[in-house]
This record gives C-alpha cells, sequence and structure tokens, in this order.
C-alpha cells in the first residue's frame, strides 16, 4: 500500500503569497492524497482576520486535513493574551492545538504543541518539547499495525538541519526525537525554518526521519516557496519538494528515507553521524538521502546530491 499526504506550513495568512496559495490549493484539489498536514504557522500575527481568512483556505481544502500550531498562532504582539490564553484564537478558529488525530489504512497521524506564548527565555518563538506529551502521544499511536506509517506533526524541526536559514532550537528536542525513535515513529513534519528537508535522526535505529515544508508566505528565506507531497510505501518514503513561485507549480528538491522492517528489533544504528550547528545545537544532513536532479539542485544554488556518502562528523 501507498500512502499520499500533502504537506504545507507557514502560509502565515496576513503575509500569505496569493498566487502561491492559490497554486497550492488547485493542486490538492486535483490531485489525490489521503491527508493534508497543515503544520503551524498558520498565521503572521494570531489577529481574528488572519485566522479568519486561514478558516476559510482550510475549508477549500478536499479530504481530511489536519492542523497544529506555530509561534505565529498566538497573539503576537498581545503579551497578556499570550500568557493567559495564548490559543484562544487557534482553538475558536482552527481547532484543537494539539492531540488532533487522523487514521485512514496504512496511515495514523497526530499532532503536537512545540509553541508557546511566552518562554523562560528571551526567544520565546523557539519550541519546547514536553516529553510527556511526546511519549503520550506516540504510544497512541502505536496501536496501530507495524507496517502503518506512524506520523506525529508539530510546528518546530526537533534539531537543527545543516543550511537552514534560522534555528528551532528546541528545548528537549533531541530527547524527543529519541522518543518518537524508540516508538517507531516514521515521519515527524513541521515547518518553522521556511525551508524544505528531509533529515534522519541519528537516534537510535536511524529510521525516524524529520521532514520540513517551505513556506508559502511572502516571508522567503532564499529559497522557492514550496509544500511537499509525501509518498509512503513498505520500504521507502518519499519527499518531494512542490515549488510555486509566482504560481507556477513545478518539482523542486527531493529525498527518499528508508523505513524500518515491520517488527525489525530497534537495536541496530546506521552510522548516522553526528553533527553539530555552529553553535552547538546537534543538528541533521539534509543532503545525506537527497535525490534531487542535479539540473533542479544546480538551479536552485544546492549541491547535486543523488546518494552522499556519510559525512564525517566536522562539528560545524
Ligand atoms: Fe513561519
Ligand atoms: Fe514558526
Amino acid at each position: 500500500m501507498t500512502v499520499r499526504i500533502l504537506h504545507f506550513t507557514d502560509v502565515h495568512f496576513g503575509t500569505e503569497d496569493s498566487r502561491a496559495v492559490e497554486a497550492a490549493t488547485a493542486y490538492a484539489q486535483e490531485n489525490a492524497h489521503d491527508l493534508t498536514v497543515v503544520s503551524g504557522d498558520l498565521t503572521q500575527t494570531g489577529v481574528p482576520a488572519e485566522f479568519e481568512a486561514a478558516a476559510a483556505w482550510l475549508k477549500r481544502l478536499p479530504g481530511p486535513v489536519i492542523t497544529c500550531a506555530g509561534n505565529h498562532d498566538t497573539t503576537y504582539y498581545n503579551v497578556a493574551m499570550r500568557i493567559l490564553k495564548p490559543w484562544g484564537r487557534f482553538k475558536h478558529w482552527i481547532g484543537p492545538v494539539e492531540g488532533q488525530e487522523h487514521r485512514s489504512p496504512g496511515l495514523a497521524v497526530r499532532t503536537l504543541n512545540t509553541a508557546r506564548g511566552i518562554q523562560m527565555r528571551r526567544n520565546w518563538s523557539k519550541g519546547r518539547a514536553d516529553l510527556k506529551d511526546f511519549r503520550a502521544a506516540a504510544e497512541a499511536l502505536n496501536d496501530c499495525s507495524d507496517d502503518t506509517l506512524q506520523v506525529i506533526v508539530c510546528h518546530h524541526p526537533l534539531m537543527e538541519v545543516l543550511g537552514e536559514p534560522i534555528t528551532g532550537d528546541v528545548t528537549r528536542g533531541k530527547q524527543a526525537a529519541a522518543i518518537l525513535a524508540e516508538h517507531r515513529i516514521d515521519l515527524v513534519l513541521g515547518g518553522h525554518f521556511h525551508y524544505p528537508f528531509a533529515a534522519t535522526y541519528p537516534v537510535v535505529d536511524e529510521r525516524t526521519h524529520g521532514v520540513g515544508a517551505g513556506t508559502l508566505s511572502t516571508r522567503r528565506r532564499g529559497v522557492p516557496l514550496s509544500f511537499g507531497v509525501i509518498e509512503a510505501d513498505p520500504t521507502e518514503i518519499r519527499v518531494q519538494a512542490m515549488d510555486c513561485d509566482g504560481g507556477r507549480i513545478c518539482p523542486g528538491r527531493s529525498w527518499a528515507l528508508k523505513r524500518r522492517k515491520p517488527f525489525a528489533p530497534l537495536k541496530e544504528r546506521h552510522n548516522e553521524p553526528e553533527l553539530a550547528t555552529p553553535e552547538g545545537l546537534p543538528a541533521l544532513d539534509p543532503t545525506r538521502h537527497e535525490t534531487t536532479p542535479p539540473e533542479i539542485a544546480a538551479a536552485q544554488g544546492a549541491p547535486a546530491v543523488a546518494e552522499t556518502a556519510p559525512r564525517e562528523p566536522t562539528g560545524v
């Protein structure tokens, strides 16, 4: 069985790119899929008009849709509301801020919230993982058959990705990734970087992968606007970024990720190197499983990598 997920994120209504949004919406309406995931930052500043636009857009998406909150989905400039009721508007217009669940043949998905209205650090827009919630969500998914694709959706990437324009700096992110791997979760879908990627967590059996989609907003970070198409069969997960600059959709970067074998023991590692960002945060290598055709990679200024050999840990 092959399952197909459309992955939108960081549409940022209020600063959305309307041509990209319309092209992506038309793609969703014209191409069959099992589920649409929208992984947060639906709005720019969390004001009612932006939530109304986001809710109207979600209604135009065919089939089941699952959403989580991003750091822009709280009341960005209203500190009192961020403290007292950070997700009131999200719940009113969009739905539960976490714990949304989807089940269909071959697919089990659940959302978690890594965004916070305030934090005990200056940059409250960074992520935070509540390990108890991650464990509970993973256990909730584990009641499905072993060959079902198990997916967690949260806004912030749990670990940094080399070459990304910003950090997620998720408190306890790596521990959260390890918990998900120990529970045989296959994919963790998110956004926040405004930059597509797919990379393997260097934990447990190295068969749990982080995947991020690009933005559909004008808040571009040096790469084309895009969304993601994910196809999974029993042996492989293919991730295709679909670029949509100027309202024209064309395939961008792509990756092929290995799935763990059903019922295989969780003991082997596969030499995924441990990398770190210049800030010392644990990082992932987004080129390791990249399959982007060279002409597309060259056009986007990315390295053309079909299947790279494992990199040495560089410490950079
Ligand atoms: Fe964003
Ligand atoms: Fe974000």
